[in-house]
């Protein structure tokens, strides 16, 4: 009976009730599935402003499954990926203003929504939380905002979420930690605030956890290497953590980047990295880290057979003590130690020149005295320990600190030390 009224007329006030109740229900079984896939993206399309014309062909005349960035699934036809990465939508300079689609809600088998790198702006609609197949929602680098819909927990095929470089702000929602297939979080350069729901570090799935830049504070469970025993990259800098580094982090043996660096951690490192084959990548810069006494610098020696090492960074923190023979016995591959402004003293171990790798070395404002190892000396042509900020091994001229960027992409992130000295990881 119902296919008697076309459904252009019904569907809009259907959806409007947005849960599916029973007419919908009966009327869905008369119309096929992929005409709401169909209904749903012209929608969207009708609310973004294209200015590339990649929805070009979102028309009558082109099967659905043949429109730009739009993939189906074989067997039912439904759309299953949206890919516009990088198209520019929302156009900058128009001020008209639209929001990430609502009417996404009716694609129920979407699997993967990539809107990376687009004028987006407006809220995440709570209703994302009916996209049940979902596997990888990417919308880093727009301007949303509002805060991340508790609803994403009911996601519970989640594995990647790309939110990095948005205005989004509130507090994480606890129920993340229900999604027990996630991988990866990507929340950094938002506005996020508050304590990290604890039941996140329960979610042991997850591998690369990006907080960077944020407004987030609390600290860190003492079990967190324990619970998140598949965790390879820890990024939180730019936030307000307190508390220790705990200990158990010498358990999270897939450990690549621990990078925690402008932050309020405090205490005594008392971490044992040498089960960490893979680490490459330690930056503590900007924390209140060590107790200025004697043994901080204890956890040095358990880095020697980490083979992968490349960046070691403590700077602007409260390390004491000498500073470790062992540190000439770290990988040959090591390419930066940084351990500025700090309470360090002792002398520099002439077998730092073993570390041929080694392009910078940032040693200032601690109390280190005697000669500088002539290797250090001969391609510096300084002579004061107390401000060492030059780079040896392949340069043949002094470069500073502040201004020195690395890049090496796309394998491994990009470091650039900013005018403060600090390393950040992008
Ligand atoms: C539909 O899209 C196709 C492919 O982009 C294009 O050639 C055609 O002109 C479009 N038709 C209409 C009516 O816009
Ligand atoms: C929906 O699928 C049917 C059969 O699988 C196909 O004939 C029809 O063209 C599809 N509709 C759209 C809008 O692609
Ligand atoms: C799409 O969403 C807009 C805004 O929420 C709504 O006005 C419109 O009716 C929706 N279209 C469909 C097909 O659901
Ligand atoms: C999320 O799931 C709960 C039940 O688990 C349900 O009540 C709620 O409507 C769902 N919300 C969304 C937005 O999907
Ligand atoms: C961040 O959130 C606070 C409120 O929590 C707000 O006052 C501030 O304007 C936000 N900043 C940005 C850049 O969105
Ligand atoms: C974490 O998981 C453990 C064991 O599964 C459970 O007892 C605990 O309540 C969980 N904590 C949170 C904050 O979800
Ligand atoms: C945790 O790591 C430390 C240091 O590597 C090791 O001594 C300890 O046995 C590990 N504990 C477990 C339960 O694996
Ligand atoms: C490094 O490896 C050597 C040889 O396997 C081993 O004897 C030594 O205990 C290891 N040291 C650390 C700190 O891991
Ligand atoms: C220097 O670093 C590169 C890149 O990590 C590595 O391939 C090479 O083996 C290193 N050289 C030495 C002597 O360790
Ligand atoms: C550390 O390096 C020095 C040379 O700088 C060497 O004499 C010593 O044997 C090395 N120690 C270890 C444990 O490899």
């Amino acid at each position: 009976m119902f296919s008697s009224i076309s459904y252009p007329a019904i569907l809009p006030w259907c959806f409007s009730l947005l849960l599916i109740n029973s007419f919908c229900t009966i009327f869905k079984a008369t119309v096929n599935p992929n005409e709401t896939d169909h209904l749903a993206l012209l929608s969207i399309k009708a609310q973004l402003h294209d200015p590339l014309g990649v929805m070009g062909s979102w028309n009558n005349s082109v099967p659905l499954c043949l429109w730009t960035g739009v993939s189906c699934g074989h067997r039912h036809q439904r759309v299953t990926k949206l890919d516009l990465r990088s198209q520019s939508l929302e156009g900058r300079l128009s001020p008209s203003i639209g929001t990430l689609p609502t009417n996404l809600s009716h694609c129920s088998n979407l699997i993967v929504i990539d809107f990376h790198k687009n004028n987006l702006v407006g809220e995440i609609p709570v209703q994302i939380g009916y996209l049940l197949k979902l596997e990888h929602l990417h919308a880093d680098i727009n301007h949303l905002s509002g805060p991340l819909p508790a609803s994403i927990g009911n996601l519970s095929n989640l594995l990647v979420i790309g939110l990095s470089e948005n205005s989004l702000g509130g507090r994480v929602p606890d129920k993340l930690g229900q999604l027990r297939r996630l991988e990866r979080v990507n929340l950094y350069y938002n506005n996020f605030s508050g304590m990290v729901p604890a039941s996140i570090y329960n979610v042991s799935s997850l591998e690369r956890l990006y907080f960077s830049r944020n407004r987030l504070s609390g600290s860190l469970p003492p079990n967190i290497g324990f619970t998140l025993q598949n965790l390879k990259h820890f990024v939180i800098t730019h936030n307000y953590f307190t508390g220790s580094l705990p200990d158990s982090l010498s358990n999270a043996s897939h450990l690549e980047i621990i990078d925690i660096a402008k932050n309020s951690f405090s205490g005594k490192v008392s971490i044992d990295f040498s089960g960490l084959n893979n680490i490459y990548w330690i930056n503590m810069a900007g924390n209140n880290l060590g107790t200025g006494t004697t043994d901080d610098l204890g956890f040095v020696t358990s880095l020697i057979n980490c083979s992968k090492f490349a960046v070691f960074s403590l700077n602007k923190n409260q390390f004491g003590g000498v500073l470790p023979r062992s540190i000439t016995n770290l990988s040959t591959t090591i390419i930066r130690i940084s351990i500025g402004s700090n309470r360090i003293s002792g002398t520099i171990p002439p077998g730092i020149g073993n570390l041929v790798n080694l392009t910078g070395i940032g040693m200032e404002d601690n109390q280190i005295s005697g000669t500088i190892p002539h290797v250090i000396e001969r391609l510096s042509g300084h002579t004061s320990a107390e401000r060492l900020y030059y780079s040896f091994s392949g340069h043949t001229h002094a470069e500073r600190l502040m201004t020195y960027t690395y890049v090496e992409r796309p394998q491994k992130p990009t470091l650039i030390i900013t005018g403060e000295g600090y390393m950040v990881l992008l």
